[in-house]
């Protein structure tokens, strides 16, 4: 079997179990089965360049090869141009969007770099899948470095229409830097779609087959592949015996009401301040049939050196504060907002002795919540999943 070499910017440790978001679970669950190598950001800082020198650590059948970010690195290719420029944009939140030059000679620069130390250690014979909007011009560097192999580059996040794509300054460079892919892969239908029409009316391209695009002289694939779950390992999480015994646990407390489990990273594209203001607009029309239901939000910490993000904090804190202050009696919190991350077994139980889950973003990927929440229940007394059609889960499920 040809090798995976799979290239994201952030890798999770397989011996934490991935804790760091939908993306770093996936691939995990994906790279556990085939095995392989994943090259990405080690999650460390340095000060000097000179001490980026790439490490390898093998688990099991993959091989983790990481490597730090200078300040300067973190700065402007991770928060400054993919989490203040592309992020917001590909989350339809050009309001948000927060440009500078210095951000946009970052970008280049981790990209080439990365290209340059992968370069080096790729086989002919490799399959190289490069992952997210952080990376997106790796594929050409790796081109100019003389890689031939076959790249497919998949994003996680949504694809925007190109009339909103077209307000990123840099956005004409990084369609034409998506043209070097042999095939690049979206999460539904409407971001392949979103992709396809920035391709034809803005660039000139062609579709010659439902997935095929001719643009520029150069042939591409442009596929939907939406990601799933490890429905096993989360059904065996739920079920443990350890699960039992959270699931009678959160019933007594909610008795005789029932919980509402939310679990975001917190971020403005999960709509988690709307999410709470819905739930005391409900607290107020029914006062008697809700009491005592409880919102249990899990929001992880994410991104916490943006001001978007520390925003969206304080927000959440003073709703949360202000609802429980309005609404709360002495045996009953309406809502627990915990702002940390929490092991996947725990979720598991949690979604499972849940009678609904509250899955409201403004604009998503995937979203793998939903389904997680989907495949924890019990068959013979599930919950109710509600989603928002903003989410790809939507249209997946
Ligand atoms: C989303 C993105 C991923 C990212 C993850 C966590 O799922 O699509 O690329 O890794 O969020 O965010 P962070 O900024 O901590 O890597």
């Amino acid at each position: 079997m040809r090798r995976l070499v799979i290239v994201s910017n952030r890798v999770a440790d397989p011996s934490r179990g991935g804790a760091s978001g939908g993306l770093a679970v996936s691939i995990l669950d994906a790279l556990r089965r085939r095995g392989g190598m994943w090259f990405g950001w080690n999650g460390e800082i340095v000060a000097d360049e000179a001490e980026i020198v790439p490490a390898c650590v093998k688990h099991d059948n993959c091989t983790l090869m990481t490597m730090p970010l200078t300040e300067r690195d973190y700065r402007e290719y991770y928060l400054g141009f993919s989490n203040e420029v592309l992020w917001p944009v590909h989350h339809y939140r050009l309001d948000l969007a927060h440009f500078t030059l210095e951000a946009a000679e970052g970008y280049r620069r981790v990209n080439a770099r990365f290209a340059e130390k992968l370069s080096p250690i790729i086989h002919r014979s490799d399959l190289i899948w490069v992952h997210d909007y952080h990376l997106i011009p790796l594929g050409a560097g790796l081109r100019a470095r003389g890689v031939g192999n076959e790249i497919g580059f998949f994003f996680h996040i949504p694809f925007p229409p190109p009339e909103v794509l077209s307000a990123t300054p840099e956005h004409e460079w990084l369609m034409s830097s998506l043209l070097e892919y042999d095939l690049v892969g979206f999460q539904t239908t409407s971001d392949q779609a979103n992709f396809c029409r920035f391709a034809c009316d803005f660039m000139g391209g062609e579709m010659t087959a439902p997935d095929t695009l001719r643009v520029a002289g150069k042939s591409l694939k442009a596929s939907v592949f939406p990601v799933g779950i490890d429905v096993e390992s989360l059904v065996a999480m739920a079920q443990s015996p350890e699960a039992d015994e959270r699931v009678q646990r959160t019933r007594r407390q909610a008795e005789p009401g029932l919980t509402v489990i939310g679990v975001d990273r917190l971020d403005y594209s999960k709509g988690l301040p709307e999410k709470f203001r819905a739930f005391r607009r409900l607290l107020e029309m029914c006062p008697d049939k809700c009491k005592p239901a409880s919102l249990i939000q899990i929001a992880s910490p994410t991104r916490d050196d943006l001001e978007a993000y520390i925003d969206i904090r304080h927000e959440l804190e003073t709703l949360s504060g202000a609802i429980n202050g309005q609404f709360g009696d002495f045996d009953w919190t309406p809502v627990r907002y915990i702002h940390r991350a929490v092991e996947r077994d725990r979720l598991a139980a949690l979604y499972r002795g849940s009678k609904i889950g509250l899955v409201t973003p403004l604009r998503d990927w995937m979203n793998l919540v939903a389904k997680e929440y989907v495949a924890a229940l019990d068959e013979a007394d599930p919950g109710v999943l509600i989603l928002s059609r903003f989410a790809g889960a939507a249209e997946d499920l």
